[in-house]
């Protein structure tokens, strides 16, 4: 055995976000306004404090006018489940169960959560200004933080929304949308993926 006298060090157990952009361009003017047109009810909550179908309506995949993204979000979702090792046969039978919408503004925010009982979560941005971010938590970690975050000990991540941005994610990642700054609508449609 060939044994090193260097010191190494080694990472495990990855999380990972899958990120695709100019999904569905073309369609995306059609989506917001479907969007603003329906008459679908919305909620806000004190921890979901943007205009959301999430407690009224979760079946947005089921209107045609969505079909095209759905296909998409689908097709990505097989393409990650299929990098992470599960088969072929598995991921076919893989589809988006649900879907939904919010709209937030200046002031707006999600308050850290998951998307519990599902494979996959992930969001897909119809509206969105520069100032717009996601932010990705590692909650596992307790210890006293570094005075300079490396590679080796960042808890956080963030992403800009950009329209036609797809991101996907494990459902029991932590996620969270930072109050808004500054005026600007934003539109996100959020979905499950899971065995069907
Ligand atoms: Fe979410």
């Amino acid at each position: 055995m060939n044994l090193s006298l260097e010191p190494r060090i080694e990472t495990w157990f990855p999380k990972s976000i899958y990120i695709i952009d100019q999904v569905c361009i073309n369609e995306i003017g059609d989506y917001e306004n479907e969007i603003k047109q329906n008459k679908i009810e919305t909620k806000r909550t004190k921890t979901l404090n943007v205009d959301s179908t999430h407690l009224k309506f979760r079946n947005l995949h089921t209107i045609k006018i969505f079909s095209k993204l759905v296909k998409e979000i689908e097709k990505n979702s097989r393409m990650f489940l299929n990098y992470m090792g599960y088969s072929e046969n598995y991921v076919n039978h893989c589809g988006v169960v649900d879907m939904w919408y919010n709209i937030s503004n200046s002031g707006d925010f999600l308050f850290p959560h998951t998307h519990p009982g599902s494979i996959l979560a992930g969001v897909y941005y119809v509206k969105a200004t520069e100032n717009n971010k996601i932010i990705f938590y590692d909650n596992h970690n307790n210890y006293e933080p570094p005075e300079n975050i490396t590679n080796l000990s960042m808890t956080t991540c963030e992403y800009t929304c950009v329209p036609g941005r797809l991101l996907l994610f494990r459902s029991d990642f932590v996620h969270a949308t930072p109050k808004q700054d500054g005026i600007g609508e934003k539109i996100a449609i959020s979905f499950n993926i899971n065995k069907m």
